[in-house]
């Protein structure tokens, strides 16, 4: 084992409620081997800044107190700018700039689109990859998933379109690589909560609600919505069969008079058109952005159920009235992580810094599991999850964890969930709602953000 003197860590992608916890599990790691922190400021972005801004995290190996694992969000700022593997001057530049502030090695911490960023830069220079994301996507189900992806020419172009075609029926959830992600947890736990708080109101004025949850074309957050106790969950791994799901809605609205529907981001139609891409916009990662599956499928909704349906059973003035949408939108990115993420992140953050110092590079921290061990720190070198084409494909809940005509997590789905949410509230999470939300102290002192605590101990490269 060659102990580092110093190393760097970067928070890279969307945000999720554990990024500090992984920060902060790398640093007390890194505080107890004596090695030096520097966390870079807004991902990748702060590397190919000439200056590269950064904060000492861990000054004489004692962890600053501004980053603590309670916290959403990250205190090094996110970004979703990645570097292109043709990129090869600006990636020289970053080896010559890490190399100029004695760093030895990177964490980043991320998922797919961080792990292709990363990739270019672990030719040059040591990285390992700490997982984060809230869709639970980074990571396989099982480990020759990658070779299941066939890579199709659409048009004399060369444009092409991937498919997986999966052999199997079901899998063994210790041979998942990644079981979940830090972030997963606290999400699902936002999104149960607000279908609790969607139900009574659809209760009560005898309404169908349509609730939209994140995940991109992953629907691991619309299955763990189940602890919700929604009516109906649709994932975008299952086309949209729309004469079931109104058969459905017509047995549970006429049994109980409120319907409520989780809707995955990304599901799709029975011609793989995804409901909520209305607009072909994408992001700087390249994925598409969705904006309303959840209106989208309230306006294939209204004419198959018809005014007449809604005003002879429940006297509302039109299906219009009757049905509503709801998005969770980015309050399942944020916020304070519940103790399932918060331990495992930390975790993972201490791992990953185990692993640069035992000399791996372009590795991925894992968290397996299994019925004898429980949860169990490992890693993968990168490109065991790339496809024979060196494309890493979101993970997608495998078919065998949803059952498409009851339209809920099967058997195995149930399995799969338990283990991770058994345990994953800790009473302090709970302690907090009832001592902070309601202070007094609230109504009087302005929010302190923890961006200008953070700019006083900024650096930047001489
Ligand atoms: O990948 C994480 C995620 O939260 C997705 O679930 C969602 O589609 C997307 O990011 C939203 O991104 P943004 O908040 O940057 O628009």
């Amino acid at each position: 084992m060659s102990i580092m003197q110093r190393i760097g860590i970067l928070t890279a992608g969307g945000d999720t409620p554990a990024l500090n916890a992984t920060i902060y599990g790398a640093v007390e790691r890194a505080n107890q081997l004596g090695i030096e922190v520097y966390g870079i400021l807004k991902g990748f972005g702060g590397l190919l800044d000439s200056r590269v801004p950064h904060v000492p995290l861990n000054p004489l190996y004692m962890t600053i107190p501004e980053l603590t694992p309670m916290m959403g969000g990250t205190i090094l700022g996110a970004s979703r700018t990645y570097i292109d593997q043709d990129e090869t001057e600006a990636i020289k530049k970053i080896t010559q700039r890490l190399k100029q502030l004695n760093i030895e090695g990177l964490i980043c911490i991320g998922g797919d689109g961080t792990i292709n960023g990363m990739q270019p830069i672990s030719d040059y220079f040591p990285c390992v990859l700490a997982p984060k994301t809230i869709d639970n996507d980074l990571g396989l189900n099982y480990i020759d998933e990658p070779y299941e992806w066939m890579r199709e020419e659409i048009d004399s172009q060369g444009e092409s379109q991937y498919r997986q075609v999966s052999r199997r029926e079901e899998i063994d959830l210790d041979g998942m690589i990644n079981y979940v992600t830090p972030g997963y947890a606290t999400a699902v736990f936002v999104v149960a909560q607000s279908i609790q708080r969607i139900r009574t109101t659809a209760e009560s004025h005898r309404r169908i609600a349509i609730v939209e949850v994140m995940g991109r074309n992953s629907g691991y957050i619309a299955l763990g919505a189940a602890y919700g106790q929604p009516d109906i969950i649709l994932i975008p791994e299952v086309p949209l069969d729309i004469d079931l799901l109104e058969e459905r809605i017509r047995a549970l609205y006429d049994l109980q008079k409120n319907v409520v529907i989780v809707i995955g981001e990304g599901v799709a139609d029975e011609n793989g058109k995804r409901l909520g891409e209305t607009s072909s916009s994408f992001d700087p990662a390249g994925n598409v952005i969705f904006s309303g599956a959840a209106e989208t499928l309230k306006d294939m909704l209204i004419p198959r159920l018809g005014d007449s349906y809604f005003q002879q059973k429940r006297r509302h003035a039109n299906a219009n009235a009757g049905i509503f949408t709801r998005k969770v939108g980015h309050t399942q990115r944020g916020g304070r992580p519940i103790r399932f993420d918060r331990y495992y992140a930390s975790q993972l953050g201490g791992k990953s810094v185990d692993l640069l110092t035992q000399g791996q590079n372009n590795t991925v921290t894992t968290l397996q599991w299994s019925n004898e061990k429980g949860f169990t720190l490992d890693s993968i070198h990168g490109n065991k999850l790339r496809d024979n084409w060196k494309m890493i494909h979101a993970r997608t809940v495998h078919k065998s964890f949803y059952d498409s005509q009851r339209f809920r997590p099967s058997k195995l789905g149930i399995e799969y969930l338990t283990p991770i949410f058994s345990h994953a509230v800790g009473s302090d999470d709970l302690e907090l709602m009832r001592n902070d939300i309601c202070n007094s102290g609230n109504l009087t002192t302005r929010y302190q953000s923890i961006n200008v605590d953070i700019h006083k101990r900024l650096k930047m490269l001489e």
